[in-house]
């Protein structure tokens, strides 16, 4: 079990069943208990939290940030932000889908059942969903998959059709699928292993789509080379999109103007934070990295 990070921090922060001073604040600061915490495959785990019911007013594309666990004993600076993966306001509940990457999340990594876990949000804009949509079309690759996953359950609420297009270095790492399914998504998985997740042949799937009338909106994270190809067919087709953008954080809430990343806005460049005026962002603004 690694260090109690928390003895670092205020003492403010809310666990499950504690009153809320506070409850007209959209974002708080939350000492959850950690359910399961177990891989899905060789590079993501899968974490399962309980929390205040504050932090269930998060909704798809928004955001935590994560005090993670230090994974050998030496500080880990700042926290790192997650979107999160789903809300399951019946059991009272948050998920994150992460992939180990550096000290951070492998801090995250060694949290067992039973551990407490720092997390404060939700933050950031997220996805929203139009009443006039009948049909969306999801497409993400890796980790992007993650963040577009609730989609399928705010959409599912809203009696909304979700096409989603998986894509994946390998079978091995497809991820959200049950999710995607599970919430009356249809799935359509494309692979580097098998040449189907080539820019060409995403598109014929896409024009497909539209040609069907199943591609009222777009949405992506995770790729760039997807972002582009989704942004050229929303601006011929004339179909809206969202994307969701990452970038390093350190606040997470506007004030360090670290996550600054560049759009084009009515023909001129533009700098926003990410964390404050995203993550999610009219597709068409966006400028690829
Ligand atoms: C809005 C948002 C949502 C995210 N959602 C998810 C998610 O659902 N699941 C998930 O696995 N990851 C997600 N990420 C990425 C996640 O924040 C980073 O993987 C994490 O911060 C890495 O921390 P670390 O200490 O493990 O690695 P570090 O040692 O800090 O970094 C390891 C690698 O990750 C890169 N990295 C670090 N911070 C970020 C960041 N903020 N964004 C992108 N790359 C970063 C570094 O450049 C380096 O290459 C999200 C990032 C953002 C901004
Ligand atoms: S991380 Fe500080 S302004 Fe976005």
């Amino acid at each position: 079990m690694p260090s109690d990070p928390n003895a670092n921090y205020t003492n403010s922060a809310l666990r499950v069943g504690d009153a809320d001073p506070y409850p007209q604040r959209l974002v708080g600061e939350f000492i959850s208990t950690v359910v399961a915490n177990e891989w899905i495959n060789d590079e993501y785990k899968h974490v399962v939290l309980k929390v205040h019911p504050h932090a269930l007013k998060a909704y798809a594309g928004q955001m935590f940030h994560l005090l993670c666990p230090s994974p050998d004993g030496a500080e880990v600076w700042m926290r790192r932000p997650m979107s999160v993966y789903r809300v399951d306001k019946a059991n009272g509940q948050v998920e994150f889908l992460y992939k180990t990457e550096g000290r951070g999340t492998r801090g995250m990594a060694m949290l067992e059942p039973g551990d407490n876990f720092n997390i404060a949000g939700p933050l950031g804009h997220g996805f929203t969903l139009e009443p006039a949509w009948r049909n969306i079309v999801v497409l993400g690759r890796g980790v992007g998959l993650a963040t577009l996953a609730p989609l399928s359950q705010l959409a599912a609420e809203k009696k909304i059709g979700v096409t989603a297009i998986l894509s994946a270095r390998n079978p091995g790492v497809v991820m959200s699928r049950e999710l995607f399914e599970g919430l009356g998504a249809k799935t359509i998985t494309v692979l580097d292993s098998d040449g189907s997740s080539a820019v060409e042949n995403v598109e014929r799937i896409l024009e497909s789509l539209i040609a069907q009338g199943k591609a009222d909106a777009f949405f992506t994270c995770g790729s760039n080379r997807l972002l582009k190809l989704m942004q050229r067919l929303g601006k011929t087709h004339n179909i809206p999109g969202q994307v969701a953008m990452e970038q390093i954080m350190v606040c997470g809430f506007g004030a360090c103007y670290v996550c600054m990343r560049t759009f084009e806005v009515d023909g001129k460049r533009v700098l926003r934070r990410v964390c404050r005026d995203g993550p999610v962002f009219n597709m068409q603004e966006a400028v690829g990295w």
